[in-house]
């Protein structure tokens, strides 16, 4: 059985974990946000926050809320042309040439499904607004995270930088 220490010290180690997540979740929330002017679509700005370590009161890990914007502003068009690598099976970049999926040109600040005749799902028929790089971030991401039920078979780009690469070569054709 445990001794009462042992209980106790796992008790810290849980407050501890408890109020790191809750601290990245508050900044996460963007009450650290602030307005940077571009286009307007632009929200949370990431600061590193120092999470102490309870036990040993020095700081222990660096938790980085990195801001996509950020990540963005400083991406590589040309490392992203090759991560387009990962797309191509079903997309095309050709503006009117669809395969499994919508055609790509143009693709960054287009309207969600708004590539004529293609036949979309009707999750993704159920959205609002334009593929804002932000959008095309989220999405890529984990496209069944941002569209439950979308007929898109692609599990998500993990990296924020190759998203970030990805959509910047997307922003060079057709915009
Ligand atoms: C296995 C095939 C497949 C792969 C791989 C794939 N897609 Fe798709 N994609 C689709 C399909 C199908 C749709 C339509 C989804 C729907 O209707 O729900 C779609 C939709 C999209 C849309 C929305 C287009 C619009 O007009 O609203 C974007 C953006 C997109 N894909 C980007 C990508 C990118 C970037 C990659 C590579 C990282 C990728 N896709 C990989 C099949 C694929």
């Amino acid at each position: 059985m445990f001794d009462t220490m042992t209980i106790t010290k796992a008790g810290a180690s849980l407050c501890a974990a408890l109020l790191a997540l809750l601290l990245a979740g508050w900044a996460s929330d963007g009450l650290y946000s602030v307005g940077t002017a571009n286009h307007g679509e632009d929200h949370v700005s990431g600061y590193p926050i120092l999470v102490a370590d309870a036990e040993t009161d020095a700081p222990a890990e660096e938790v980085v809320e990195v801001s996509f914007t950020d990540v963005y502003a400083a991406a590589d068009a040309g490392a992203g042309e090759g991560l387009w690598r990962q797309c191509q099976a079903c997309h095309a970049l050709e503006q009117g040439v669809n395969g499994v999926g919508p055609y790509m040109y143009g693709v960054v600040g287009r309207a969600k499904h708004a590539v004529d005749g293609f036949n979309y799902s009707n999750a993704l028929l159920a959205m609002d607004g334009d593929w804002t790089p932000e959008n095309l971030n989220d999405f890529l991401e984990s496209p069944r995270t941002y569209v439950p039920g979308t007929a898109m078979a692609y599990n998500g780009m993990r990296k924020i930088e190759d998203r970030a690469n990805l959509i910047a070569y997307l922003a060079t054709i057709g915009n």
